[in-house]
This record gives structure tokens, sequence and C-alpha cells, in this order.
């Protein structure tokens, strides 16, 4: 049985929730009715903008928390406070990452850090906080956000190529090791979508992407939201140890 599946009011922590794909998460499990705490670096934006979440939806409740997923003290203070203000969290949603360019012999032991910390030892550091609330609470469900870029090479962004993979590989080792707990933990690994993190990339990358991609175009965040709630609601209940691939068919080339 998963908390997931119980009459109360289910509770998620999304990571990173002011940026593109983890606004359109938080929104859709708004939908599904789900309290949600919606996570980022800056606490005065995301208690603002979970204001805005809430006045979006006519069913769940969004409140606003400072996180940093690299910190393990800020994960304490933000499952502290979950805990306080809805007595339980049954889903994390592991979404928060930042992108480095570089090759494998340009990227600099600054770019590793950076993205390693951020895509892989804050996806660990965020499994391993929840883990205990979602134990006594009975179970629970993980998404970890990885992308197409844990499974293909692109010639560039090696440190990003690491983290992702990682991120699949710790999704498939935490839903093994956490299933007797009847926690579930899943990845949904994304091709290009257009938010702030690729409007960074250079239009001629970009393009070449969208003109490989069978679809013909980059994701909406939307198309992401939909595969993470099916992967932490209670739809999915016999689902865990797998992966989503949303990319428009580029990696089934
Ligand atoms: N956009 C894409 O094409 C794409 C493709 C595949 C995977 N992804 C992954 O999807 C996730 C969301 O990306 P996005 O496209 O919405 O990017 P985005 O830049 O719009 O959002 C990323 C968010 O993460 C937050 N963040 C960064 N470091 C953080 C930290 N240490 N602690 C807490 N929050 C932090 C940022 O403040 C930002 O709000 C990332 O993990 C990204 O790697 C994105």
């Amino acid at each position: 049985m998963t908390a997931a599946s119980g009459p109360r009011t289910r509770v998620a922590l999304v990571t990173g929730a002011l940026g593109g794909i983890g606004g359109a998460v938080t929104r859709a499990l708004l939908d599904q009715g789900l309290g949600v705490v919606v996570t980022d670096l800056d606490g005065d934006a995301c208690r603002a903008a979970a204001e805005g979440f809430k006045h979006g939806s006519t069913t769940g409740t969004a409140v606003g928390h400072p996180l940093d997923v690299t910190d393990p003290d800020s994960w304490q203070r933000v499952t502290r406070f979950a805990r306080r203000r809805f007595g339980h969290l049954d889903v994390l949603v592991n979404n928060a990452g930042t992108l480095g360019i570089h090759g494998l012999e340009s990227c600099t032991p600054q770019e590793w850090d950076r993205v390693v910390d951020t895509c892989q030892r804050g996806t660990w550091l965020g499994m391993r906080a929840v883990t205990p609330c979602m134990r006594s609470a009975g179970g629970g469900s993980i998404v970890n956000v990885s992308s197409i870029y844990g499974l293909v090479g692109s010639g560039a962004a090696f440190a990003y190529h690491a983290a992702k993979g990682a991120v699949r590989a710790m999704t498939r080792a935490a839903a093994v090791e956490l299933a007797p707990a009847g926690i579930r933990v899943n990845a949904v690994s994304p091709g290009m979508v257009s938010t702030a993190m690729t409007a960074a990339v250079p239009q001629e990358f970009m393009s070449e992407v969208i003109a490989r991609t069978p679809l013909r175009r980059a994701a909406h965040p939307d198309e992401v939201a939909a595969a993470v709630r099916f992967l932490a609601c209670g739809t999915a209940s016999f689902v865990t140890g797998t992966e989503l691939v949303v990319d428009g068919g580029f990696t089934a080339l």
C-alpha cells in the first residue's frame, strides 16, 4: 500500500519549482488535489509563487519554502516545515537542476561540482531526507527528473551527462532499496523542453536537436509534467524502478 492511495490530502514537495518544468509539475499536482510545498533557492519568490499557484487552482493548496538541494540542513528544514504544515509528505519530485555546457576536456572542476552537486547529490539528499517521513506514513512516491542526456551523448555538457546518468542509476537502486517501505521511485527523462534552461542554449544547437527529433519540436513543460504526475500518483501504483522518456522520439532513432 502507498500513502498516495489513502483518502487524506496527499502532499508533494517539488524542487526547482520556480523553473519551467517545476512550475508545470506544481500546477499538475495541484490540479490532482495535492497540497504542494513549492521550493527553490529564493524563499520569498517561492512564497509569492505559491500564492499565484493557489489562485490558479480550485483544488490543491500550495505553500512556499526555500530549499537549496545541495545542502543537507536545508533539506532538514524543509521536511520539518512540511510535516508541521501538513503532518505528512507523500510525493517528492526531485526536479531542480542546472546545465553545464562544456565537454570532457573543457569542463572545469568548478563546473563539474556545480552540476553534479545540484543534479546528482541534490537528488540523493532529497531521497534521503524524505524517506523517514514516507516510511512512517507507510509509503510514498519519488520522481527524479533525469534527461535524455543520461542515455545518450551530445559532444558537450559532460558533467550534465554524468549527473543525469547517475540519477537514472540512483532511481533504480533506490526503488529496490525502498520497495519494502512501500516507497516507489521512478524517473522522467525529458528531451528538449522550452524553459529558461534551454533559452540559454545557442539557437543553432536547439535547431539541430529539433531537426533530429521525430516530432520536430521541443516539448512544452506541461508535457513533461503529465509524465511526472502519472508516476507520482496512485494510477502508477505498481510502477517502480523505471523511467518515462519524454523526448518526441529523439532516442528512438
Ligand atoms: N529544459 C530542458 O530541455 C530539460 C531537458 C531534460 C531535463 N531537464 C531537467 O529538468 C529539470 C528542470 O529544468 P527546467 O528546464 O525547468 O530548468 P529551469 O532553469 O527553468 O529551472 C530549474 C530550477 O532549478 C532551480 N535550482 C537550481 N539550482 C538549485 C539548487 N541548488 N537548489 C534548489 N533549486 C535549484 C533554479 O532556481 C530553477 O528555478 C532540471 O533537472 C533539468 O536538468 C530539462
